[in-house]
């Protein structure tokens, strides 16, 4: 079954070829959408989210000054209520393989809460020790966004910046080895979903986290 049609993945995967990225506004459908934030908000609840760290593998360590959120892992037989968001990242997948040649297996996604205060500074998605990361893929979960909660997510182009506003079910995907970002301090709690498609599949990296 599929989700979108052939024509809907061609005009976003045009749009991110073309700019580097693309913003698809009410992503998900739904009860995928609502699942996932149950499934956020149970995992917050009950204290899953671990202090981010950066880096990969050996090389992890926690630095306040450069990112300052919480994260949980998530994979695809590990929670009932993102079984169907997984789906659909399958079929992101598929046609990004089918319509970009490029070769992509496998992902690694965890959700992301930056508590008031805190931010991510300016950083490429893509490790240098460990650089099959293609794709970075975004999804926001802050229902009532407003001008002054701040958050937002400031991509650098060579020849502007843009703020992408944290809007609930607003989805992002960026090249991960072209653009350099970075998310502006929060004034509220933040809440997002972040993932990267690979080049080969994630040598379980989640479980060192
Ligand atoms: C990241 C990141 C951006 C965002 O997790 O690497 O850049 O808007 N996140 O949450
Ligand atoms: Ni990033």
């Amino acid at each position: 079954m599929s989700y979108y049609t052939e024509e809907q993945w061609t005009n976003w995967v045009d749009l991110l070829s073309e700019n580097d990225y693309v913003i698809v506004d009410n992503f998900l459908d739904t009860e995928i959408y609502t699942n996932l934030t149950t499934l956020f908000n149970c995992k917050i609840e009950d204290d899953k989210f671990k202090k981010a760290a950066i880096g990969a593998l050996n090389n992890r360590e926690i630095v306040e000054s450069i990112r300052g959120d919480f994260t949980y892992w998530l994979y695809k037989d590990k929670n009932e209520e993102s079984i169907k968001f997984f789906e659909v990242v399958d079929e992101m997948v598929f046609y990004l393989n089918k319509l970009c040649f490029l070769s992509l297996s496998g992902y690694e996604f965890h959700f992301a809460f930056y508590p008031p205060g805190s931010f991510y500074a300016k950083h490429l998605d893509r490790f240098k020790n460990r650089s099959n990361r293609m794709i970075s893929v975004i999804l926001y979960f802050n229902e009532d966004w407003k001008t002054g909660d701040g958050g937002e997510l400031r991509i650098f182009k060579t020849e502007r910046t843009l703020e992408i506003q944290p809007k609930a079910n607003r989805l992002v995907l960026f090249k991960s080895g072209d653009l350099e970002h970075e998310v502006l301090v929060t004034q509220a709690g933040r809440k997002s979903l972040t993932g990267w498609l690979l080049y080969q599949p994630a040598s379980l990296g989640y479980l060192l986290t």
